[in-house]
C-alpha cells in the first residue's frame, strides 16, 4: 500500500550568518593547521608556486603567490564564495537588482561602461541608452572646451577647469586627472576643490584669470554643504571680476541627479550633465562626474577608459571563480583580515602618476565595507573592511616601510607596477620596478638571524637586522599606464570590494555613517554664526537622557566657546 506523506510544518529556520557556514569553519580549521607557515617553506616545497598562483585579465597580471595561502586556503575561500551565493549577487547586481537595499536602488555603475545596444532595464527602463546619450553631450562639452569653441563671456577662451566637488564627486576625477596626466590637453590647467576650507579655492583661483576659468560643479545631490559652498563662492568670484549673473552660463556646468537644484543655482537645462541614482557617488568616476577627466585627456581617452573598466566587468562575470582577479583578491583579503587579523592594506602603486590612488581607494573601500551590521540588520561577528592607506613607491620605502618589514602589525600590501614608463628617463624606471620586485621579496622572506649572522654582523646587533618576513602581498602587474589599464585596475578594486561585501553579508553601496556627523555640522554652524553664545547642556537628567538639538555637551561647548573667543580677537 501506498503511504502518502502528509506535509508536516517545516520549522521556520533562519540563514547560516557567516560564522556558521561550513566553509568559515573549515577555514578556521585550516588556519589552525597552517596559521604559522612561512612563505619561505610554501615557496621551497612547490618551486612553481609563483606561477601557479597567478592569474591574468583584462590586461592586468597578478601574482598572489606571496599571500600565506596554499590550495587547500583558496579551496576553502572559494567554496566559501559559493556558500554566499557571489555568482548570484554579482549577476544580480550586473542586472540591475536591488543591490543596495537600505537605498532601495540598483547598484549599477557597470552599466556606466556597457557598449551601446546592450539593454539594461531598471523600473521597467533601458538604462545604457541615456549613458550613451550622457557620453555624447559629454563629448560635444569637451570637444567644444579643448578646441577653444567654448568662450568665456569675455570672448576668450577657456584655459583653466576647475572642478568643485568632494567625495566621489572629487576622488575619482582628481585621481584620473593626475593618473592620465601623460594623455591630457598641456594647454588646459585643471584644479579641483573639494575642501570648504576657504583656503582651497583661494589657493585654486588666486593665479587664474576669471574670463579664462570654467567651473564644473559636481554634486550627486546637489545639496552637500562643501560643494555648495565652494560653488557659491566660485561664482561671486566670478561675479566680482566679470560683472553680472549673465556671465554665469559659459563659466558654469553642473553634473548632477538633481536638476531642480540645479536651475535654482542658475545653471541651464542644456550645461547639466545627467547622472543617475543608481550610480553611488564613489563608483561614479566613468560616469558624467569624470567631465573634467574626459576634457582633460579627450572623448576617446576616456572611451578608452572606459573600454578597460568593461574589460574587467567581463572578466569578473565570465572567468572561472579560481582564475577571477577581483574573486581572488577580495577572497584573499577576507582571509588576511578575518583569520590572520590583519587591520589594514597598504596600496603601493610605483606610479607617480598613481599618487591619489591609495586616497580615491579609501573612499571605494572603506564607505563601501565600513559597516558593523549585516544585509537584515544584525551586528557582525567578524571584522568586516580593513584601514585603507598608501603612497606611491619608492617614497614610501623611505617612511613607513620599517614598520611594514619589522613592525608587530601584520600589514598586508598592494604593490601595482607598470613595464613601461610614460616618462622614459635613462635607467630610472628599471631602478623603479627593482624597487618595486625587491620590496614584496624582502616582505615575504625577510633575512633570517643566521644570513644576517653570516654577514658579519656582530652578535649583539643580529637581533636588530633581522627580518622575519612571512608578511603577505599581492604584486599588480600591467604593461602600461593607459587609460585602459587605469579603468581595468579601478573596475578590479571596485569588484572586489563587492566580493568582500558579500562574504560578510553587507551593504556595499550605502553610506549612513556620514550623515550624523553632516546633520550636526549644520546644526553647529548655525550656533557658530549666532551672536548668542550657545547654552551648555545640562548634565543628562536620567528621566530626560535626549540633550536638546540645539545645545552641545561639555567638550564641544568648551571647544566653540573658545572658538569664538579667538575668532573675534584675531586681528
Ligand atoms: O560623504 C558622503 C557622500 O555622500 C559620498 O558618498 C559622496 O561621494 C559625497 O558625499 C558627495 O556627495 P554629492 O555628490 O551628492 O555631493
Amino acid at each position: 500500500m501506498n503511504t502518502v506523506s502528509t506535509p508536516t510544518a517545516v520549522p521556520a529556520t533562519r540563514p547560516l550568518t557567516l560564522t556558521e557556514r561550513p566553509a568559515w569553519k573549515a577555514l578556521a580549521a585550516h588556519h589552525a593547521r597552517i596559521g604559522t607557515v612561512h612563505l619561505r617553506q610554501l615557496f621551497a616545497q612547490d618551486p612553481q608556486r609563483g606561477k601557479r598562483f597567478a592569474a591574468e585579465g583584462a590586461g592586468l597580471y597578478l601574482d598572489y603567490s606571496k599571500n600565506r595561502i596554499t590550495d587547500e586556503t583558496l579551496h576553502c575561500l572559494l567554496a566559501l564564495a559559493l556558500e554566499c551565493n557571489l555568482p548570484q549577487r554579482r549577476d544580480a547586481m550586473f542586472r540591475g537588482d536591488t543591490a543596495n537595499s537600505t537605498e532601495n536602488r540598483a547598484a549599477l555603475h557597470t552599466a556606466l561602461r556597457a557598449p551601446a545596444g546592450e539593454k539594461i532595464m531598471v523600473d521597467g527602463e533601458d538604462v545604457v541608452g541615456p549613458v550613451h546619450e550622457t557620453l555624447a553631450h559629454m563629448g560635444r562639452f569637451a570637444d567644444a572646451v579643448r578646441c577653444g569653441a567654448w568662450k568665456g563671456s569675455t570672448g576668450r577662451r577657456i584655459r583653466n577647469v576647475i572642478n568643485i566637488g568632494i567625495g566621489g564627486s572629487d576622488l575619482g576625477p582628481v585621481m584620473a586627472y593626475e593618473a592620465l596626466r601623460h594623455y591630457s590637453q598641456r594647454e588646459l590647467t585643471l584644479r579641483f576643490v573639494s575642501n570648504i576650507d576657504p583656503a582651497a579655492l583661494l589657493e585654486a583661483t588666486r593665479d587664474l584669470d576669471a574670463a579664462e576659468t570654467l567651473f564644473i560643479v559636481c554634486s550627486k545631490t546637489f545639496t552637500t554643504l562643501e560643494t555648495m559652498t565652494n560653488a557659491h563662492a566660485a561664482r561671486a568670484w566670478v561675479v566680482q571680476a566679470l560683472g553680472d549673473d549673465a556671465t554665469l552660463a559659459q563659466h558654469f556646468v553642473a553634473v548632477s541627479a538633481n536638476p531642480e537644484e540645479v536651475a535654482k543655482f542658475g545653471i541651464a537645462p542644456d550645461n547639466r550633465f545627467h547622472f543617475s541614482d543608481w550610480v553611488g557617488g564613489r563608483y561614479s568616476m566613468d560616469s558624467a562626474i569624470g567631465l573634467s577627466t574626459m576634457v582633460a585627456i579627450g572623448p576617446e581617452n576616456f572611451q578608452q577608459m572606459l573600454s578597460g573598466f568593461r574589460a574587467m566587468d567581463e572578466h569578473f562575470l565570465h572567468t572561472p571563480l579560481e582564475k577571477n582577479l577581483p574573486v581572488l583578491m577580495g577572497l584573499i583579503a577576507v582571509w588576511n583580515n578575518n583569520f590572520l587579523g590583519a587591520r589594514t592594506l597598504a596600496v603601493l602603486p610605483y606610479s607617480q602618476y598613481l599618487h591619489r590612488f591609495p586616497a580615491y581607494l579609501q573612499q571605494l573601500t572603506m564607505e563601501s565595507n565600513g559597516k558593523h551590521v549585516t544585509l537584515d540588520g544584525q551586528r557582525v561577528a567578524y571584522d568586516t573592511a580593513p584601514i585603507c592607506w598608501g603612497e606611491p613607491g619608492t617614497n614610501g620605502q623611505h617612511s613607513f616601510y620599517q614598520l611594514l618589514h619589522q613592525g608587530t602589525r601584520l600589514v598586508p600590501c598592494d604593490f601595482i607596477g607598470f613595464c613601461r614608463s610614460l616618462a622614459p628617463l635613462g635607467e630610472q624606471q628599471n631602478l623603479l620596478m627593482a624597487s618595486f620586485f625587491a620590496q614584496s621579496e624582502a616582505l615575504a622572506f625577510g633575512k633570517t638571524a643566521s644570513e644576517v649572522a653570516a654577514d658579519g654582523c656582530p652578535n649583539w646587533l643580529v637581533p636588530h637586522r633581522t627580518l622575519e618576513g612571512n608578511r603577505p602581498s599581492n604584486t599588480v602587474l600591467a604593461e602600461q599606464l593607459t587609460p585602459a589599464s587605469l579603468g581595468a585596475l579601478v573596475a578590479l578594486y571596485e569588484h572586489s570590494v563587492f566580493t568582500q561585501g558579500v562574504i560578510w553579508n553587507i551593504d556595499s553601496f550605502d553610506q549612513w555613517g556620514v550623515e550624523l556627523g553632516k546633520v550636526l555640522a549644520q546644526r553647529t554652524a548655525v550656533a557658530l554664526e549666532s551672536p548668542a553664545e550657545p547654552a551648555p547642556a545640562p548634565a543628562p537628567a536620567p528621566a530626560q537622557p535626549q540633550p536638546q538639538p540645539q545645545v552641545h555637551d561639555s567638550s564641544t561647548h568648551t571647544l566653540m566657546q573658545r572658538y569664538r573667543r579667538l575668532r573675534k580677537e584675531s586681528p
